[in-house]
């Protein structure tokens, strides 16, 4: 068949690897696409966020299904365009991505179905929220309603900050993402990260895994998109992971069909897991990045199948493979990231490296200019390997880490830490 995948990222790489180790996949076309990618699949540039333009594409290119990366694109409402010109699609409609769109939705539907989260308040007043602030003290989370990049959420461990944070959402730092700001709860515990596959009904765990979000090592400096990440998550044992599905997961995809907007695709829930009790810290509408990067080096090519049950409406039927195995990422990202970073550094070592089903460097933002590969966004590498132990992972991946020739570029030395 032939499959577009929409995205740029590290994780559409891998998306796009896995897929193609698939021997229903016959074409493959990935927009728009970054370098690495450029080496394994077709790329087309067109506007992803445009319902129309993607739509085009698929009819061009006589495309037979599209598996949707970003987020941006499924809040646009790509998936209801694509479904509505008659597309196999996978990823949710606009109406059920809303649980990552909206984090007051997400709330609103954990009330409905009594999933455990972190108590809250909602507000569009400024003046509201500081009183609700100060009444509640701190530590407290302040996070904008809306899609924010990652800058939505305020982690306040004094009243000063938490009042800050609201001043400056209301005060328009976020734009329109701001205008409504959910307050909460400041959980404690172990953070992990819990995929599913969903097609509205059944419900398909596919994988756990335990990101790095703060930019260096021991956990310290600035919060980043994640700095490497590792599969499976210790902490989320089999016994979490039932808890979640039934607590959790089960009751949101059933509130959601209830709601008459089935969820359809993969959710990520964000956990916050303590004393053997996880609660939700977040609901995304995609695949999580670096995660994914992990998630594929161990389910390979049958994840294509799980994804076409997925969209088909046939997960009922569908099983994962599972290796007893361990895979980790680190993520090389440009000197200066998560702040000002400078494009155009060319990066060398890379074609000496490995290209195999246990190890592989993910592309993240990269781009092709005379023939040499240069970095082109502030992640810009995913270092990726599988192994029996994650410790034996974890060699391989720094392993290659250390062939790669980027002076502009720096990576973590601890990513699986915790895990070991
Ligand atoms: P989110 O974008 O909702 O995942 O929030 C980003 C990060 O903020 C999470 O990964 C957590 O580390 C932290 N966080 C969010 N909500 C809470 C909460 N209620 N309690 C403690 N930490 C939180
Ligand atoms: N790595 C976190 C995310 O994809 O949202």
């Amino acid at each position: 068949m032939n499959i577009l995948i929409l995205g740029s990222g590290g994780r559409e790489h891998a998306l796009a690897w896995a897929v193609l180790q698939n021997p229903k996949t016959d074409r493959l076309i990935v927009a728009p696409g970054n370098a690495g990618i450029a080496q394994i699949a077709e790329v087309a540039v067109i506007d992803i966020l445009s319902g129309e333009e993607v739509v085009q594409l698929c009819a061009d290119e006589a495309i037979d299904f599209l598996i949707i990366g970003p987020e941006g694109p499924l809040a646009a409402g790509v998936a209801d365009s694509a479904r509505a010109a008659g597309i196999l699609t996978f990823g949710p409609s606009a109406a059920a991505a809303r649980l990552e769109a909206s984090k007051a939705f997400t709330k609103e539907i954990c009330d409905a179905c009594a999933a455990p989260t972190a108590a809250y308040a909602r507000f569009t007043d400024a003046a509201a929220a500081r009183d609700y602030v100060r009444a509640q003290g701190a530590p407290i989370v302040i996070k904008a309603d809306g899609l924010a990049a990652g800058k939505g959420v305020v982690v306040a461990e004094t009243l000063d900050q938490a009042l800050a944070a609201i001043d400056a959402m209301f005060g328009g730092s976020l734009g329109a993402a701001g205008a409504e700001v959910v307050i909460e709860e400041f959980m404690v515990g172990e953070e992990a990260s819990f995929f599913v596959l969903t097609d509205g009904i059944n419900a398909l765990p596919i994988g756990t895994a335990q990101d790095h979000k703060r930019a260096f090592d021991g956990d310290t400096g600035p919060n980043t998109g994640g700095m490497g990440a590792y599969s499976p998550a210790p902490v989320l044992t089999d016994d979490i992971a039932e808890i979640t599905m039934d607590k959790i997961i089960l009751p949101t995809i059933a509130e959601m069909a209830r709601r008459g907007t089935p969820y359809s695709g993969v959710l990520y829930a964000g956990l916050m897991i303590e004393g053997g009790q996880p609660r939700l810290v977040e609901y995304n509408a995609r695949f999580g990045d670096p995660e994914t990067q992990v998630l594929m080096m161990r389910l390979g090519g049958q994840v294509l199948d799980a994804m076409l049950a997925c969209a088909n409406g046939t997960l009922e039927k569908m099983q994962i493979n599972w290796a007893d195995d361990h895979a980790i990422t680190v993520v090389m990202a440009a000197n200066g990231y998560p702040s000002a970073y400078e494009k155009g550094s060319q990066i060398g070592g890379l074609n000496t490296l490995p290209g195999t089903s246990r190890q592989m460097v993910f592309h993240a933002g990269t781009t092709e200019k005379d023939g040499q590969i240069v970095a082109n966004g502030g992640r810009v590498l995913n270092i990726t390997a599988r192994a029996q132990t994650l410790a034996a992972a974890r060699a391989l991946a720094y392993d290659m880490a250390a062939k790669i020739d980027w002076p502009q570029g720096f990576y973590r030395s601890d990513i699986g830490h915790r895990a070991l």
